[in-house]
C-alpha cells in the first residue's frame, strides 16, 4: 500500500476591482440579461494593470501555507497552472511564486491544462507525494485571464475573470485523496484556444478564441460521464458526497452535471455568479469560499470536476484534510 496524499489546506486571493455585466454593456454590444440567462454570471473581478498572475498566486500561496501550519521552507515543490502566465513559456510563474515566498533550490514548474488546471495539479501533486519524492507540494491556480482577453469579442470576454487559489498537498494522516482522473482529446484543440489577437493595436498580442456552443455541448457530455465514472470506479454513491465543487465556467453546465447526479443545491458550491470563469483558479477559489463560510469541513467527502481547452477534463474524489476554518 502506497502512502496516500492529502489536501491539507485551501486559500484564495481575489482582486478587488469588479467588472459587472453593466460595465460590459458600456464596452460591447451585450446586456446583463443576456449574460445572466446564458451563463449565470453577474460580475467578475479584474486584476490591476501592474498585478500579474504570480502576484495573485503568491497571495493565495502564502495563506495556503499558513493554513497548513507550515512555513514556506517546509514546501519542497511548487506547481502552478495558468493559461495567463506572467511570461510566454519562461520563466515559469512557479519560479516567480517560489522567489516571492523566499524559496531557492526548490522544484518549481508550470503546467498547461487550461480550465482543468486544478485537477491536473492534484494529479501531479499526489504523484509527487505518493512516490515519496516530495513531502509538501504547493499547488497554485493563478489567472489574470484579463491579460489574454479581447474586450471587443463579446462571445468570450463576458465569461472570464481573474483570481487565484492555492492548496498544500502532503502525506495523508486520515483524510486521503481517493482518486484523480485526468483526460484529453486534442482533436478539439481548435474550438478553444489562446492565439495571436486579430488586431495589432490590441493591448495583448494574444487573445482567447472560442466556438462557445460547440464547447458547451462537449463539456456537458464529458463532465457528466466523467463524474459518473469516477464515482462508480470508487464504489461511492452520489448521496455519500458532502460537497460537489465543480469548475465554475457556466451555470448551465454545472446544473446539467448536478442534475445527472441528483445533487441538491446545498451540496453544490456555486461562485460563477460573482467571479465568472477564473480557469485554473476557479475550483480552489470555490473550495476556499465554501471553507471560509464553514460549509467545507475536515473529513468532508468532496467531488471536483473540470473541463477546458485542449480539450482536457477530469475529476477528483477526496476527503478534505484541512483544519476547520476558525
Ligand atoms: N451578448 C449578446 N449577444 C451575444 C453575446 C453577448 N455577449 N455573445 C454572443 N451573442 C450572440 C451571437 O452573436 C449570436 O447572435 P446571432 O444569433 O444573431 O448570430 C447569439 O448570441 C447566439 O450565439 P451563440 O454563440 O449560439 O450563443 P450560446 O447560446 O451558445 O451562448 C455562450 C454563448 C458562450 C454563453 C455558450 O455557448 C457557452 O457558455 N459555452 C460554453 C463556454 C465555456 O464555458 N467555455 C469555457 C469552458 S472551460
Amino acid at each position: 500500500m502506497t502512502n496516500k496524499a492529502s489536501l491539507k489546506s485551501i486559500a484564495a486571493y481575489i482582486p478587488e476591482q469588479i467588472l459587472s455585466n453593466k460595465d460590459l454593456e458600456k464596452l460591447i454590444d451585450t446586456s446583463d440579461e443576456w449574460i445572466q440567462k446564458r451563463t449565470g454570471i453577474k460580475e467578475r473581478h479584474i486584476a490591476q494593470d501592474d498585478e500579474k498572475s504570480s502576484d495573485l498566486g503568491t497571495k493565495a500561496a502564502i495563506l495556503a501555507v499558513q493554513r497548513a501550519n507550515l512555513k514556506p521552507e517546509d514546501i519542497d515543490a511548487i506547481v502552478v497552472a495558468s493559461l495567463s502566465p506572467d511570461y510566454f513559456t519562461m520563466p515559469s510563474t512557479a519560479c516567480i511564486v517560489a522567489s516571492n515566498l523566499g524559496l531557492k533550490n526548490i522544484t518549481a514548474f508550470d503546467i498547461s491544462a487550461g480550465c482543468a488546471g486544478f485537477i491536473y495539479l492534484l494529479e501531479v501533486a499526489r504523484s509527487l507525494i505518493e512516490s515519496g519524492a516530495k513531502k509538501n507540494v504547493l499547488i497554485v491556480g493563478a489567472e489574470k485571464t484579463s491579460s489574454v482577453m479581447d474586450y471587443e469579442d463579446r462571445s468570450v470576454c463576458i465569461l472570464f475573470g481573474d483570481g487565484a487559489g492555492a492548496a498544500v498537498i502532503s502525506k495523508d494522516e486520515g483524510y486521503p485523496i481517493l482518486d484523480v482522473h485526468t483526460a484529453s482529446d486534442g482533436r478539439y484543440s481548435e474550438l478553444l484556444k489562446i492565439d495571436r489577437a486579430k488586431k495589432s493595436s490590441f493591448c495583448s498580442p494574444l487573445a482567447m478564441k472560442m466556438k462557445g456552443n460547440e464547447v458547451f455541448k462537449v463539456a456537458v457530455q464529458m463532465l457528466q460521464n466523467d463524474v459518473v465514472e469516477i464515482l462508480a470506479k470508487n464504489k461511492i454513491s452520489p448521496d455519500k458526497i458532502d460537497l460537489f465543487i465543480p469548475h465554475q465556467a457556466n451555470l448551465r453546465i454545472i446544473k446539467a452535471v448536478q442534475e445527472r447526479l441528483n445533487f441538491s443545491d446545498d451540496k453544490c458550491v456555486l461562485t460563477v455568479q460573482k467571479y465568472g470563469n477564473t480557469s485554473a483558479a476557479s475550483i480552489p477559489m470555490a473550495m476556499n469560499e465554501a471553507y471560509e463560510q464553514g460549509r467545507l469541513k475536515q473529513g468532508d467527502l468532496i467531488l471536483l470536476d473540470a473541463f477546458g481547452g485542449g480539450f482536457v477534463w477530469g475529476s477528483a474524489l477526496l476527503y478534505f484534510g484541512g483544519k476547520n476554518f476558525s
